[in-house]
């Protein structure tokens, strides 16, 4: 078992959990993954650390709760526990050689960008953060995301906090304006690492991008977590989750992540008959 130290709401449906996981926490780096099991039978759920103490042997995970299993995690408090835990998973981010980086997350992908800003900030890097949101009230982490960079545009798409539009309308201005970037590692929503992605091409911009698709077993196994980068099938689980944006085939990821769509809406709203409970219990 693995005991929640810390427990936080940042928006309607997103969460902040400090857990006690002390192999983990000894050796995870920005970028990697954890899989979580909230209960001995629930489902695996991959989420990406937001933060670490190896001292205090903890991890932080952000998270939105969206569907039957998240919405579970999100119903334990401090001084619970989830059955299993299990990483750190997948590559760390390779952040060599990045003197200026722009940094650009969408929603709960800001949380997942975070500890790549942190890195390259605490090693004396410039860094800017685009961080988008849809709207004021689910603004999350601005004063985190503030001391990890040089400077932080906050954009909501409807304008109620910071510039009004798409995180790409302010990366573009910057690149328009003449900002120069060695690197672009954007965190978010496909669409928006998509468009991202086609922004920097033109200017030949080495630009990360953090993937997720469906995942299973987070060891390379199950074959469920196949994406298409360079023409050829790689395991985002053990290959990523990072890769190079130019190559990814992201019509695909989208394809595939919305497989199980409606069985994912049967399992959000079932009530089980037998034990009891389910998600409105
Ligand atoms: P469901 O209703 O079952 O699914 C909702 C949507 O989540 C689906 O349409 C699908 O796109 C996705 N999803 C469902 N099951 C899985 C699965 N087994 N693996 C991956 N995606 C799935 N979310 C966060 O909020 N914070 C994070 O830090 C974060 N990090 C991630 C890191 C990785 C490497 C991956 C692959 C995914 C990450 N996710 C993160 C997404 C998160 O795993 C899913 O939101 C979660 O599994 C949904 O489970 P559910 O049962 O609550 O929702
Ligand atoms: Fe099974 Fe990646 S999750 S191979
Ligand atoms: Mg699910």
């Amino acid at each position: 078992m693995f005991e929640i130290l810390r427990k936080e709401q940042l928006n309607e449906n997103t969460f902040l959990m400090e857990i006690k996981a002390e192999l983990a926490a000894r050796n995870i780096l920005p970028g990697q993954f954890v899989i979580i099991m909230t209960e001995e039978k629930g489902e695996r759920i991959p989420l990406t650390i937001s933060a670490f103490n190896r001292k205090k042997g903890s991890i932080t995970i952000v998270f939105q709760a969206i569907g039957a299993s998240t919405i579970k995690l999100s119903r334990l408090e401090a001084g619970d526990a989830v059955a299993h835990l299990v990483g750190p998973l997948g590559k760390a981010t390779e952040l060599e050689g990045i003197s200026s980086a722009c940094v650009i997350g969408g929603g709960v992908g800001c949380a997942i960008a975070l500890p790549e800003a942190k890195r390259l900030h605490d090693r004396g890097r410039y860094v800017d953060i685009i961080a988008g949101f849809r709207s004021k009230d689910i603004v999350m982490l601005e004063n985190e995301m503030k001391a990890s960079s040089d400077r932080l545009i906050m954009c909501t798409d409807d304008g109620t906090y910071g510039e009004k539009g798409f995180v790409t309308d302010a990366l573009k201005r910057e690149l328009e304006s003449g900002r120069k970037y060695d690197c672009v590692i954007a965190i978010g929503p496909i669409v928006m690492m998509r468009a991202v992605s086609e922004l920097t091409r033109s200017d030949g911009i080495r630009t990360i991008v953090s993937l997720n698709p469906i995942m299973i077993d987070g060891t390379g196994m199950c074959g469920c977590c196949r994406v298409t980068v360079d023409g050829k099938t790689m395991f985002a689980c053990v290959d990523g989750p990072d890769f190079d944006a130019h190559k990814v085939d992201f019509n695909e990821l989208l394809i595939r992540n919305g497989m199980y769509r409606e069985q994912e809406a049967e399992a959000k709203d079932h009530v089980c008959r037998l034990y009891g409970g389910g998600n409105d219990a």
